[in-house]
């Protein structure tokens, strides 16, 4: 049975191009640690596409390892660590393996909106503050304005924004870690750039607060070929776009299609969609997964009659939502 991998948010698209040329230029330099010649190529492309100076990026083998070393990093500061819920369950996780623990703030639910007055209530000083605009799991933007940034700022010793959904939405704080010394904004390469085994992500911070946290990650640990990978898809952006703007398209149409059945989504600012039930996302999910289809659903109370479903080709999608119909008429 073919399957369907419409449950880790990856893109159904491949690569540019350019990503096997450019890998192909580097394998030969496998023996080596590192490439400075590289390095320097990819930083300069890297602050270019962020549109700040290179001592404002801070390349990491993956998003996940750049949260990764965010927790060490307030560890160190004695900084406890907090996240809007439901979020990205992955910060919970890598924050379990350095040993910690985080403390979750609700989101207003139905819209899955930020609560500020419980923000404001759970902010200090000494505790850092995770979230994900747009958020995953639920898709939308929580919060698109910079008095709400400001807010938070204000509130917390850290502000860890992750947009690893950036190019879906285009709302980005990232030029704004030039104002303020408390603020990490993280992305990646695994979705819109299409390189999710390639093992790339970025931080963008004040240099100061950048230097400390490259202190929390090993040396040497973006491989050259990925280094190289996510070089070449930055040399073409134009087919990022058009992942991009296909990806939304492909949206919504399933979004459309699910609206027909009955079924209502959030407003999706990603590369997938979050879907609301008249029954528990685990069994939905269950009938999907034997039937080839993975998505993903939920066991938190807020979000069990939920699943999260990827996008992905229009062939699958369509299977998807058959499959989902079916149940449902059952
Ligand atoms: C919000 C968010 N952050 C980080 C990641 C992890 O990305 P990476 O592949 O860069 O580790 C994901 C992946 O799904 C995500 O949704």
């Amino acid at each position: 049975m073919r399957t369907a991998r419409m449950h880790l948010n990856e893109s159904p698209f491949e690569p540019s191009k350019l990503v096997s040329t450019y890998v192909s230029k580097y394998v030969s330099a496998l023996n080596l640690y590192h490439v400075d010649e590289l390095e320097r190529e990819f930083l300069k492309k890297l602050s270019n596409y962020v549109k700040l100076p290179e001592e404002y990026v801070g390349v990491f083998p993956s998003s996940s390892e750049a949260l990764t070393s965010i927790i060490r990093l307030c560890k160190s500061r004695g900084l406890r660590l907090s996240s809007v819920w439901p979020s990205f369950h992955g910060f919970i996780e890598f924050a379990q393996m350095e040993g910690t623990s985080v403390d979750l703030i609700n989101l207003i639910p139905e819209f899955f909106e930020l609560d500020l007055a419980k923000i404001a209530r759970e902010g200090s000083s000494s505790k850092a503050l995770y979230l994900s605009n747009p958020n995953n799991p639920t898709s939308n933007m929580l919060f698109q304005d910079l008095e709400t940034l400001e807010f938070l700022i204000n509130r917390f010793g850290l502000v860890i924004v992750d947009e690893a959904y950036f190019e879906f939405s285009r709302f980005t704080v990232a030029d704004k870690v030039k104002n303020y010394d408390n603020l990490i904004v993280v992305r990646t390469f695994s979705k819109a750039f299409s390189l999710a085994g390639a093992r790339v992500g970025y931080a963008v911070a004040n240099p100061e607060l950048l230097e400390e946290l490259k202190r929390c990650t090993a040396l040497f640990s973006t491989s050259i070929t990925s280094l190289a990978a996510a070089l070449g898809a930055l040399e073409d952006l134009k087919y990022m776009e058009e992942v991009v703007s296909k990806t939304i398209e492909l949206r919504e149409e399933l979004r459309k299609s699910l609206e027909e059945i009955g079924l209502s989504t959030l407003d999706s600012r990603t590369n997938f969609l979050f879907i609301k039930l008249p029954t528990s996302g685990r069994s939905v999910a269950k009938y999907l997964a034997e039937r080839g289809i993975k998505v993903r659903s939920y066991e938190d109370e807020i979000i069990r009659n939920y699943i999260r479903v990827s996008i992905s080709s229009r062939e699958n999608n369509l299977s998807f939502l058959r499959a989902l119909h079916e149940y449902l008429k059952r």
